[in-house]
């Protein structure tokens, strides 16, 4: 049997570091994912309370990237879209489905804003699948803007997709914050090691598409891991929701308390809100929950670049590509994790 080791049974290790300033203008924290250059390795999730226009625009006004969710009208995509274009220069990437009704969606994209669109993200549950392969097909036959499509959860995943044609590769199956597939299903693959089992297809192949780590990343430090595994950049739901810019109301609770909404595509509260509930002889794989409410964007932004920053520095490194090669994994025990936690603030 393979070991898989997650973000927590890790750590990087300091090495000497000639860099003066982690703010210093020769350490850059940008990136390459498919064929768009972002500033910051960071993705919003394509989910209902993460990203719409706000989020998108914000977060590609801030240097990263957010794909548009299609659990919306057509139009209203569009709308998004458009609003999108005339707001800023940023990467505009609407999600779609697989089969028919995806299909139209692609069509009714294309024919309306195929040129304001950066990459087309193809976004189903199981991207190493036969559905998938069909929509890659049909889409790169209509257009050739890239194609990030996922999610995959090993090696052989990561090259399907590749072969098939996309510029980028949503990998992570079941590590979302908000996921049940593992539970449900028995299926999955922690996250980081999806991400390097990806890596080592890629260099052994010669693949160029880009990893996207995708699904459980909570703090920066998990971005830093990701791309010391090989990813390029990470793909975030549970880090963005919450933020002002994220969908849905602030709710105030009895003790003035604020939250936001954050749920899972695959949760039964979606199904409910968006297909009249779950179908015969299904299961949801996500749940719904309310999380802290957390101020703006920018605030967690600062957060994550902060730490992104702080982490080159550890790696002497210029970049994230430095990075990788200067840094080395060691496995921690369980008493190793609970020393990196702030742990003076137990009760
Ligand atoms: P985080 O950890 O960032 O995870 O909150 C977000 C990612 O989780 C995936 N996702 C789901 N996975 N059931 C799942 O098993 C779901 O209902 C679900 N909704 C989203 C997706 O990859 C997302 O980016």
């Amino acid at each position: 049997m393979r070991e898989c080791l997650a973000f927590d049974d890790v750590l990087l290790v300091p090495v000497y570091s000639n860099k003066r300033s982690r703010l210093g203008p020769d350490v850059s924290t940008s990136t390459i994912v498919g064929t768009l250059r972002l500033e910051i390795p960071l993705i919003s999730s394509p989910m209902d309370t993460v990203t719409e226009l706000e989020m998108a625009s914000r977060l590609g006004g801030l240097g990263g990237m957010g794909v548009l969710h299609r659990f919306m009208s057509v139009d209203d995509q569009i709308k998004m879209i458009r609003s999108m274009w005339r707001s800023g220069s940023f990467p505009i990437v609407p999600a779609i489905g697989v089969g028919c009704r995806a299909r139209e969606r692609f069509d009714a994209l294309n024919d309306a804003c195929g040129k304001y669109i950066g990459m087309y993200s193809i976004d189903i549950a199981n991207g190493h699948s036969i559905l998938m392969k069909e929509m890659i097909d049909y889409v790169s036959a209509r257009t050739d803007k890239p194609i990030m499509a996922g999610n995959v959860a090993t090696g052989a995943g990561y090259e399907f997709l590749a072969r098939a044609g996309v510029s980028a590769v949503r990998v992570g199956i079941g590590g979302g914050s908000i996921c049940k597939t593992r539970i449900q299903t028995g299926f999955g693959v922690p996250t980081l090691a999806s991400v390097m089992d990806c890596y080592e297809t890629k260099l052994k192949t010669g693949l160029s598409a880009s990893i996207i780590a995708d699904g459980g990343i909570r703090d920066p430090g998990d971005v830093l891991k990701s791309i010391v595994g090989g990813a390029d950049a990470v793909i975030c739901g549970g880090v963005f929701a919450g933020t002002k810019e994220a969908p849905g109301e602030v709710i105030i609770d009895n003790n003035g308390k604020a939250w936001k909404s954050y749920r899972g595509m695959a949760s039964e509260s979606v199904q409910i809100d968006k297909m009249g509930g779950l179908k015969k002889g299904t299961c949801a794989e996500g749940v719904s929950t309310l999380i802290p409410y957390k101020g703006s964007l920018e605030r967690v932004i600062n957060n994550f670049v902060g730490g992104i920053r702080s982490g080159l520095t550890y790696g002497n490194a210029n970049n994230i590509y430095e990075l990788r090669e200067n840094a080395e994994f060691v496995r921690v025990t369980a008493a190793g994790l609970g020393e990196s936690h702030a742990y003076g603030t137990r009760k």
